[in-house]
């Protein structure tokens, strides 16, 4: 993936930070994802006051492209409001693997430092459904 594209999907990441619902953890995320198709979905993370329904910015982003229609994402850019690059959380790796095995993840912050990873290097191991062998 080019650079240019790389910063679309990071200004774009950016942006939905700024609409996190986050009045309890105040860590406010945002992620875009690229679709195969030259589409970008972003999304933020949304908290809820029954702490365990907060939803990930990452998962927001990837089912608001899915509902958009998306099958295929290559490329994740997440931003978190810290000194340091941060990685997603097993949840969304797990999220991202069913539609982006071969994906890869950029995670950016306040501070000049970024990181890059390939989502079989983050989740090496993910879940998928064995295709037969299961029936009784
Ligand atoms: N959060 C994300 O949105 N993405 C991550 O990868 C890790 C954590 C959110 C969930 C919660 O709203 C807040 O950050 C603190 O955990």
């Amino acid at each position: 993936m080019i650079e240019a594209d790389w910063q679309r999907l990071e200004r774009a990441a950016r942006a939905a930070a700024a609409n996190a619902h986050c009045p309890y953890s105040h860590f406010a995320v945002g992620a875009a994802v690229l679709t195969a198709d030259g589409a970008i979905g972003a999304g933020c993370n949304v908290e809820n006051a029954s702490f365990g329904l907060t939803i990930c910015a990452e998962r927001n982003a990837i089912f608001r492209a899915v509902a958009d229609g998306a099958r295929a994402i290559v490329a994740v850019a997440i931003y978190t409001p810290t000194a340091a690059p941060a990685t997603p959380c097993g949840a969304c790796r797990q999220v991202i693997a069913e539609f982006g095995r071969d994906a890869v993840v950029r995670c950016v912050c306040d501070g000049p430092a970024r990181t890059q990873h390939t989502l079989a290097n983050l989740l090496p191991a993910a879940f998928a459904l064995p295709t037969s062998g299961s029936e009784q």
